[in-house]
Parts: structure tokens; C-alpha cells; sequence
């Protein structure tokens, strides 16, 4: 995979560069992938119900095989009562009726590997649903029982045991724990549960979970799986004593409270249980992975996560939550590239995913339109669509550039924005009712997509039931219209797609090109291709090189770079005479 870069047309000076890494000669398909995520509920609903399902994925699979992908993530299909999007699993080695069979699972896996795309699968080992049979068990049983072992069961506190055995908080809002009533009827113990009370947390230091989750991983490896993206994969294993924490509940730091402190996240024993799946993922063909979802900081401890023996990929949320704004970019792609380097892992890079506001709408927040806390309502200051629009498709083509992993979430190639006016009434995220509505929640990025603009709703099926509300914007922006139009948002990212992989960027090397590094435009070089991406309020003038992608398809091309542009430009070609 290692590049024969073109030699420059004209030559670049030594002092014209700051080098950061070489290209990468491995041929490991997983340290230049594109990772595209499905969110099953809202991608394509097959059978009317308005619940997008696998028969539907399987059915669009042509579509995602134009884009160009080397996998798609598959956030939950399983049992569950969908008290947490389905991140809340009743049963880890079946699929919800919801979402089909286990023979629709089949069908999927296979025409994905016909089309050269691999199928990743969501694991949630930190939690399950109340209604797992285990968890049900561990309720039927005393306390101190091998079943209730399975999970984290305490007395409270308190003369009586009225209080929480500790002062933890739910990630979504409220107390960690829940008092359960016991058998014979009287007021009992508490489970732990970093999320929502429907969703107790393992026990990871009883080796009956860890045999457990074992068996769950060959079920889903027999079944020819491409890996697995491990969920909140930095919280399986507690300090030992559950001591109190006052920091924030997600153990990010705060203020007084550095995240490493977290005495429920980023405990040094996780890592052994992760080293066991690796050789667990070994024993099978296919290269399959795992990529973490682990909220660490900084992004040297996150490294600890993807050492050789370890993971192979973990989420970089430090590049997903960086701001609009040049310095911050070039300092996060820096020091990401040059710490995974150092333990020998591929960086990843992501904008969007079920859990966030999409790009589109997080670029078009002003300091004025900004909500704290997390989602958009209709009561609030709406995003600028136009800006966000503009910019999402320039971060996206930076993106699309660095080398790595990239990890797209499913619609953002038609430059989707978030449902930002939903009316509470649709709204399921658990946060929303365990605030009080003071947080809105996620609903907002996870609306039904639009296939076709004279379709019911909106093509994502025919009969126009859908379990949540598509917002009017999609209107204009439905793949039919996109895939006929060169200058779409979906076409973008097409050309972007097959120039990568042309260039080999995904495995490429990095070098700052000094003469914009200390102004609103962030510039590198990838194998003989030039990366401008403009993060000012003024037209920049371009290097005399060939333009090999632009951002802004509709601005007239006169050798400048709009605000909010990005260009990709030949290094191995001088722009021609028409572009003078
Ligand atoms: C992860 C998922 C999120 C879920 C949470 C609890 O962060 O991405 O959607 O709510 O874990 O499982
Ligand atoms: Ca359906």
C-alpha cells in the first residue's frame, strides 16, 4: 500500500515542512479504513412499520458499495425493550424482531462480503437491559447469590439502607443507583447503573461475565462478523471499595476532578480483559477488529487502549469535538498522529455518530445559538443551515484526506442536519425524562433518512410510518436528488471517497506546509497532495498546483480558497493556463 509520491512540479524547500510521519507500508486494512455507520432503526424500513430493520440495510447495501467503504458499523440490532436505543440488550446472540431474524443478519453478512464490505458489530458489555435473564435472575435470587454476583449489588447506606451505597451519577441524569424490592416484598439492595435504571452494570471482576462475553464474542465471529465496536469501553472494570466521586458523571475531567481519577472509568484492569479478546479475535480469518468507544483524557491515556495486544482502533472524540477554528485543528491532528504513533496504532477520525449533533448543525452554531448540555429544540435559537451545510462538507473533505481510520455516520454524505425542532412529544432519549427535559437529548441526530423526494416519508419506506419525525430540510435532500446532481453533497463525498483511495491517503504520510501555518488555513501535504481547508473570514490565494477536489463544486474557481472552503490540490501537476 506505500505510495510513489510525485515528485513535486516545483519543488517544495525542507523549510517549507514540518514532517510528522512517514506513509505506513502495512497492509492491514484497518489502519486506512472507511467505517461507515448504520444506525439500523432509521436507515431504510422494509416492511412499513416505520422501524428501519436489516432487510432494508441489505437492500441498500448497492448504494453504500458506490461510496466506497471498507465496513460498516452496525450500532444494535438485539433484543430489547429500546429504553436505550437498543443499548440497553436483553439478549446478546439473537436479533429483534424490530429489526428481522438472525437469517436477515445472515443474508446481510453475506451480500456485504460480495461487495467487499465487511459487517461490525455493536458489543455493550458494560451494561444490559433489566429484562435480560440474567439480570431477572439475579432479582429473584438473595442477596449474596452467584446471581445477583453477575451485577453490582450493594446495601445502601443509611440507618435503614434508604440511601445509595455511594454518590455516583448516571451519565444520563439522577443517581447510578436504583433500590430493588426483594422477593419476600421487603425494601432491599441496590444495583449500580451508569446509564438509565434499565440498564445494570455488570460485575466485570466475577470471571463468569468475562466467560460470558466470551462466548457472545465467538457466536458473532462464527458468524462472520468484521469485529466489533466496544461500547463505553472504558467502564467495564470499578475501583475496587466504589469510592465517591464528585466529577462529572461521564469521567471526562473537570475542574478539581481529572478524569484519570474516575473511579469508574479507565481502571488499569480493563486492559486484561481486552487483551483476551484480541486473542479471541485472532483465532479467526478476516482480519476482524475491535475499535473502542472509551471517553479518556488526554489522548495518551487513550493510547493505552489501543496498544499492540490490545484494540485496534479507538474513537478520537478530541478531533469530533474540536472547535471551528484552525489553531485547534492542526494542535488535534498533530498530536493525535504523533501519539498513536508512538504505541504503533492508526489514529482515527470522526464528525458525527448517534450520540452527537450532526456537523452540519454543530457548524452552523453561533456562541449566540450554542445550547448547553446536549440537543436542539424548537424553543431554542436555530443553527445557521446554509453555514453549517458549507462547512460540514469542507470539514468532511479534510477529514477524508488525513490519514487513518474515518468513521462517517449514515446520512452525513448527504449533508443531513439535525432534527432541531422536534417536538417533545417524539422525544425517547432516557436523558429527556431522567432531567426533567433539561437535556433533549440525542433524538435529534437520529432521524429516518430520506431516499426519495416524492417518497412517503420521504423514501426511508412505503407507507409512510416513521418512530420519529424527519425534520423539513430533508426535503431538498433526499439520495435520489443527490445522486443525480454533480454537485451534491453526496457526489462530493464520492470524489472524495475514490481519491483517497486513489492517493492512498488513508495510509499516508503528514507534513504542515509552513507558508498558511500561521493563519486561518490549515494546510498539510498527504502522498503529493496538498490539503487546504479554509477556517478564516477571507479569500485565500492557492498554490499554483493542479485542483484536484473542491469543496464548493458552484463557486466560480479563480485560484482563491473561499472561507469555509476546502481544495485538495496535485502536487505532481501545475495548474493549468484556465485557472490562472
Ligand atoms: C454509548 C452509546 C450510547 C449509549 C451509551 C450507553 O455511549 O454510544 O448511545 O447510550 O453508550 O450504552
Ligand atoms: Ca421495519
Amino acid at each position: 500500500m506505500t505510495q510513489t509520491t510525485a515528485m513535486p512540479v516545483i519543488p517544495l524547500s525542507p523549510d517549507q515542512l514540518i514532517h510528522v510521519r512517514d506513509a505506513n507500508s502495512s497492509n492491514e486494512w484497518w489502519r486506512s479504513s472507511v467505517i461507515y455507520q448504520v444506525y439500523p432503526r432509521s436507515f431504510r424500513d422494509s416492511n412499513g412499520d416505520g422501524n428501519g430493520d436489516l432487510p432494508g440495510i441489505t437492500a441498500e447495501l448497492g448504494q453504500l458499495a458506490e461510496l466506497d467503504i471498507d465496513a460498516i458499523w452496525l450500532s444494535p440490532f438485539y433484543p430489547s425493550p429500546q429504553r436505550d436505543g437498543g443499548y440497553d440488550v436483553s439478549d446478546y446472540c439473537a436479533v429483534d424482531p424490530l429489526f428481522g431474524s438472525l437469517d436477515d443478519f445472515d443474508a446481510l453478512v453475506t451480500k456485504a462480503r460480495g461487495l467487499g464490505i465487511r459487517i461490525i458489530i455493536d458489543l455493550v458489555p458494560n451494561h444490559c437491559s433489566s429484562e435480560h435473564a440474567l439480570f431477572k435472575a439475579a432479582l429473584e435470587a438473595p442477596a449474596g447469590s452467584a446471581e445477583r454476583n453477575m451485577f453490582i449489588f450493594r446495601d445502601g447506606s443509611g440507618p435503614n439502607g434508604e440511601f445509595p451505597p455511594n454518590n455516583w451519577q448516571s451519565h444520563f441524569g439522577g443517581s447510578a443507583w436504583t433500590r430493588i424490592t426483594e422477593p419476600d416484598g421487603s425494601a432491599g439492595q441496590w444495583y449500580l447503573h451508569l446509564f438509565d435504571s434499565s440498564q445494570p452494570d455488570f460485575n466485570w471482576d466475577n470471571p463468569a461475565v468475562r466467560a460470558e462475553f466470551e462466548r457472545v464474542l465467538h457466536f458473532w465471529l462464527q458468524r462472520g462478523v468484521g469485529g466489533f465496536r466496544v461500547d463505553v469501553a472504558h467502564a467495564l472494570v470499578k475501583a475496587p471499595g466504589l469510592p465517591d466521586w464528585g466529577g462529572r458523571a461521564d469521567g471526562c475531567s473537570s475542574e478539581g476532578f481529572p478524569g484519570w481519577e474516575a473511579p469508574m472509568f479507565g481502571q488499569p484492569e480493563i486492559h486484561d480483559i481486552y487483551r483476551s479478546w484480541r486473542g479471541i479475535l485472532a483465532q479467526y480469518d478476516g482480519e476482524p477488529i475491535l475499535c473502542a468507544e472509551a471517553s479518556i483524557d488526554p489522548l495518551e491515556r487513550l493510547t493505552n487502549w489501543v496498544r499492540p495486544d490490545q484494540m485496534h482502533q479507538t474513537f478520537n472524540f478530541a478531533y469530533l469535538s474540536t472547535a471551528w477554528n484552525a489553531w485547534a485543528l492542526r494542535g488535534v491532528i498533530d498530536s493525535s498522529l504523533r501519539t498513536f504513533d508512538t504505541v504503533g496504532a492508526p489514529t482515527t477520525w470522526v464528525l458525527s455518530n448517534h450520540d452527537v449533533l450532526r456537523h452540519a448543525t454543530r457548524f452552523g452554531l453561533t456562541a449566540e445559538t450554542s445550547r448547553p448540555g446536549d440537543g436542539i429544540g424548537p424553543e431554542d435559537a436555530q443553527p445557521d443551515l446554509e453555514l453549517g451545510r458549507r462547512r460540514a462538507g469542507a470539514a468532511s473533505m479534510l477529514m477524508l484526506a488525513l490519514p487513518g481510520g474515518v468513521y462517517l455516520y449514515q446520512g452525513e454524505e448527504l449533508g443531513l442536519p439535525d432534527h432541531t425542532r422536534m417536538p417533545s412529544e417524539y422525544r425517547q432519549d432516557p436523558s429527556f425524562a431522567r432531567t426533567g427535559g433539561a437535556r433533549l437529548g440525542r433524538d435529534g441526530c437520529r432521524a429516518p433518512l430520506p431516499w426519495r423526494a416524492d417518497g412517503a416519508a420521504l423514501g426511508f419506506n412505503d407507507s409512510g410510518a416513521a418512530w420519529l419525525p424527519q425534520p423539513e430540510e430533508f426535503a431538498g435532500l433526499s439520495r435520489d436528488l443527490q445522486r443525480a446532481d454533480d454537485n451534491s453533497m453526496l457526489s462530493l463525498y464520492r470524489r472524495a471517497l475514490d481519491l483517497r483511495r486513489a492517493h492512498h491517503l488513508g495510509a499516508g504520510s503528514m507534513d504542515w506546509y509552513l507558508p498558511f501555518q500561521d493563519s486561518a488555513c490549515v494546510a498539510f501535504i498527504n502522498n503529493g497532495v496538498l490539503v487546504l481547508l479554509n477556517m478564516g473570514e477571507a479569500d485565500i490565494d492557492l498554490p499554483p498546483f493542479a485542483v484536484l477536489l473542491s469543496s464548493d463544486p458552484d463557486a466560480p474557481f479563480l485560484r482563491k480558497l473561499a472561507p469555509a472552503q476546502c481544495a485538495w490540490l496535485d502536487l505532481g501537476t501545475v495548474a493549468g493556463d484556465d485557472m490562472a
